[in-house]
């Protein structure tokens, strides 16, 4: 049964091809959609398209459906296209007609997107959340192992003095960064396109103000046609967002994956996070952040598929829009699964400690000692050419001692203020 049936029922292959994943995917749709619609029936009546009696009918049964949601007991049924036709059929199905007049003055258009609106919103705050509970943790062992000193590398070569507390303190401050993408994709989700209708308005005099107010928007999208064009932008924003957080966290999970191996040997895992093989009985190795660096990888090329999918569409509602969903849907989730798998992973790590007596690592102390005859008075140039010669005749001998004062460095990492950024980003979010 179709919302717009004219007496025909269309070809079983082309439902099945055109419904695609709709069902499974709109039932994270499915709250949002009620909300659309008890904010839109209110208005309807306000504008005297609905009776007072009509919409305390109309209310509780959406109220009814929204509880059948809850408890996971809604369904899109066989036959039906997608949430907007179920909801509208279960509400004339208990209701009778006036059931029916709940759509005047909407289209599915403007309906999926205010769905996709709401969901964007609270999606983006989940992800949030997670980026919180993660960057706490890293601030926390930043703290914790302040101490502990580590090389710090360029092109992969022994390079200056670094500490955990400035690595762990370094992906925190990385995630205010993504939280500032975060922000920007859930201002561009927090506008209204409810009254777009198919994409064109409508000849009721809707108040999408009214609607915007019940449903917590910042501002109606305005332009009717801007409204639809929302689709598909938005989704780019928040793909965008997403792919910055997963490029950090790849990154991260790169690290340890590195740090982790037998020949850095920096931290390590109790055995029952790491992984065996088949053959060799001695391994315990990283799948935990292997796959997470795989995941994080590919969370960075929705952003293309997504744009790639809405390339030169032309103006006004396509049906090339659903398909959104099945990109969107998933990497969100997943996205969250890897955040979560993050902390949970490195409640756990364990760092070794004294690293840096190792003599491998006897070099890293080449510019803190030539930044010491520096300070005793002699010219840099000539200091450097000091110690490059010594490192040079094999004659160089470090002095171990690391005392880096400037703020965001060794000794002064800064994360009362990393903190206070995060916490501000937090607020616009109303987190
Ligand atoms: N499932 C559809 C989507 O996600 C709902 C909108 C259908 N609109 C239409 N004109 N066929 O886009």
């Amino acid at each position: 049964m179709k919302l717009w049936n004219k007496g025909f029922e269309p070809d079983k292959a082309i439902e099945k091809f055109t419904v695609g994943q709709d069902r499974e995917l709109d039932l994270r749709l499915a709250k949002y959609d009620v909300q659309g619609s008890m904010a839109h029936i209110r208005m309807l009546q306000s504008i005297g398209l609905l009776t007072k009696e009509e919409l305390d009918l109309l209310l509780p049964a959406l109220q009814q459906i929204a509880d059948e949601i809850e408890r996971g007991e809604f369904q899109i049924e066989d036959g039906v296209e997608d949430v907007h036709s179920q909801v509208e059929f279960l509400l004339t199905e208990r209701l009778g007609d006036v059931g029916k007049k709940i759509h005047s003055g909407r289209s599915r258009n403007d309906q999926v997107l205010v769905d996709l609106k709401l969901f964007f919103r609270d999606e983006l705050k989940h992800i949030s959340e997670s980026i919180n509970h993660l960057f706490e943790k890293l601030i926390e062992l930043s703290e914790k192992h302040k101490d502990k000193l580590m090389p710090g590398y360029t092109h992969l070569q022994v390079a200056m003095p670094s500490s955990f507390g400035l690595w762990f303190g370094a992906y925190a401050e990385s995630f205010t960064d993504d939280m500032q993408m975060i922000v920007a994709a859930y201002n561009i989700a927090n506008q209204n396109p409810l009254g777009s209708a198919a994409g064109y308005g409508s000849s009721f005099p809707l108040d999408r103000e009214m609607t915007s107010e019940l449903l917590s928007f910042s501002n109606p999208h305005y332009n009717v046609v801007a409204a639809q064009m929302s689709r598909g932008k938005t989704e780019r924003a928040v793909a965008a967002a997403i792919g910055a957080v997963a490029s950090t966290l790849g990154h991260l999970a790169m690290d340890v994956c590195m740090w982790m191996c037998n020949n850095f040997a920096f931290v390590s895992f109790p055995d029952e996070l790491t992984t065996g093989s088949s053959i060799m009985p001695h391994k315990k190795n990283p799948d935990v952040f292997e796959i997470m660096r795989g995941k994080c990888n590919r969370l960075q090329s929705i952003q293309n598929e997504i744009a790639l999918l809405t390339a030169n569409l032309p103006l006004g509602y396509n049906r090339d829009l659903q398909l959104l969903k099945d990109i969107l849907f998933p990497a969100s989730s997943e996205l969250i699964e890897c955040l979560d798998m993050a902390t949970y992973m490195l409640g756990e790590i364990r760092i070794k400690d004294n690293i840096l007596d190792d003599s491998r690592y006897d070099y890293i102390f080449t510019v803190e000692d030539v930044n010491r005859l520096v300070l005793e008075g002699m010219p840099f140039r000539d200091a450097y050419k000091k110690i490059g010669m010594e490192v040079q005749n094999g004659t160089y001998h470090p002095h171990r001692g690391v005392h880096h004062t400037h703020l965001g460095s060794i000794g002064n990492l800064a994360n009362c203020q990393i903190t206070s950024k995060m916490d501000t980003l937090m607020k616009k979010l109303g987190l």
